[in-house]
């Protein structure tokens, strides 16, 4: 394992038990949702989780190739601010340049190989650690001791070789391979469809990183389906259905639509709608998206009664129109109380709502098949507000608050990992409807083995 690797920290297994009591099964009828059930359910391979191989495989055919979310562009403000992005065993420093502009470059001194920086923070130029050479913050050399014990080194192979950097959303996206399509190509149609969100205004409000006992796939898988919410979250059931949902996939990147503020259809309307408003509030708390301001005016919300026909959904797509129309206004009232679910392939997953992202970036720690480095990134508008820069933050305690429904998310992944490894589990059974975008990831990492098979020649 390299030094990408750290230690797995376990959450919230004791969230499980109180779950399970709650427990309050009830079938949607299939008649009224007729994309269920049409095609075969799906198998998955247990190798794909927990084999190294599929590690080394995805390490050579995967990650050098595909566009991944490094950091936002607000984490670096300043000329010569950097930041250190490892995928796999390999480093990258994003540096903002004089000229604005991020660059992305190999943490390889050409010398002998020393790597240049480590973490985060500021310079105003590169300077190996081993013999000392230089560099600008664009990549080019401006000194090497004893030059004229080089004699035949051009400039162009002291240039610091350069990852592909480019920006969507605020969000830095970063590609070691360099052929390839550019991001624009590469997010399209999604990257149309989000235009309205205005997601680059957004900021960081928490990015917090733990160690997870799940391979990076199962971690992510636990956030693309509602399948699961019956089993996982029973608790927020009168406040979002899990079952008037779309699933759609769009070449390897997918979405879940989901309705909040509404009762799931399995209780067929038998929800007292002050019941739904309850849950809603109690949800929309726990994923810990408001501040203070905000969550005393929820709470309040409680203490009115809800005027005879007025419902929680339609009270809260009120609100959040009020207080975001002047900010977004391409989005319809309709959309507000809307979550919107996408992965961009392969490994950022974020649940969208008007004017805020509750996001999940997961990627392999180290060479071990059994863990990923996990972010949880909250991001909001700021609605004409001023935020005080944030910091990432490493969780390394098990007791952490993440929110029930997050500790209860993270409570299954390490069971599914130790399930996969029995000798019994073969494959994984999806459902052909709610899990196909599960299905689909595992398509699309299969078209990547095939299409870089061999490394090409002109490729860094
Ligand atoms: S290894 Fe960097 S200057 Fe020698
Ligand atoms: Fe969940």
């Amino acid at each position: 394992m390299n030094d990408n690797a750290g230690a797995v920290v376990r959450v919230g297994l004791g969230e499980r038990h109180k779950r399970i009591e709650s427990f309050e099964p009830g079938a949607a009828k299939p008649a009224l949702y007729p994309e269920w059930g049409k095609t075969p359910y799906h198998r998955v391979d247990a190798a794909r989780y927990i084999s190294a191989e599929h590690v080394d495989l995805e390490a050579e055919r995967l990650w050098p190739y595909i566009w991944q979310a490094a950091c936002r562009e607000e984490e670096l403000p300043e000329t010569g601010d950097f930041l250190e992005y490892k995928i796999t065993d390999q480093s990258i420093i994003l540096v903002r340049t004089a000229s604005g502009a991020i660059k992305g470059y190999f943490n390889a001194c050409p010398h002998r190989g020393t790597q240049l920086a480590k973490g985060c923070g500021h310079i105003t130029q590169f300077v190996c650690p081993f013999h000392g050479w230089r560099w600008s913050l664009d990549g080019i050399n401006r000194y090497v001791h004893d030059r004229v014990e080089f004699p035949d080194l051009t400039d162009e192979e002291l240039r610091l070789p350069e990852a592909a950097v480019e920006i969507w959303g605020g969000f830095v996206f970063v590609r070691l391979s360099s052929t390839g399509p550019t991001l624009a190509e590469y997010l399209e149609p999604v990257a149309k469809d989000l235009a309205p969100y205005r997601i680059e205004d957004y900021r960081i409000k928490s990015w917090r990183t733990i160690v997870l006992g799940a391979n990076w796939k199962v971690a992510l898988e636990a956030f693309e389906e509602a399948y699961h919410s019956m089993g996982s979250h029973p608790q927020t059931m009168k406040g979002n259905c899990d079952v008037n949902c779309s699933y759609d996939t769009y070449g390897p990147h997918s979405r879940l639509t989901a309705p909040i503020g509404m009762p799931s259809a399995r209780f067929k309307g038998r929800v007292k709608e002050q019941e739904v408003l309850e849950t809603a509030i109690d949800n929309l708390l726990d994923i810990g998206l408001a501040d203070d301001a905000e969550r005393r005016g929820l709470e309040q919300l409680r203490e009115i009664p809800l005027a005879e026909g007025q419902t929680t959904r339609a009270l809260f797509q009120e609100m959040a129109h009020a207080r975001l129309k002047d900010f977004l206004p391409d989005i319809p009232i309709d959309r507000h109380m809307e979550d919107w679910n996408y992965t961009l392939f392969p490994n950022l997953t974020f649940n969208l709502l008007p004017g805020s992202i509750f996001g999940f970036i997961a990627r392999p720690n180290g060479g071990d098949p059994d863990s990923c480095i996990f972010d949880v990134i909250v991001l909001a508008h700021p609605a004409g507000e001023e935020w005080p820069a944030v910091e990432r933050e490493l969780v390394t305690d098990p007791d952490h608050d993440w929110g029930v429904v997050a500790a209860q998310d993270f409570s299954n992944m390490e069971l599914v990992q130790q399930g996969l490894h029995q000798r019994t589990t073969k494959f994984t059974r999806l459902a052909s409807y709610q899990e196909k975008r599960i299905v689909n990831r595992i398509a699309h990492i299969d078209r990547y083995y095939e299409m870089y098979a061999e490394r090409r020649s002109d490729d860094r």
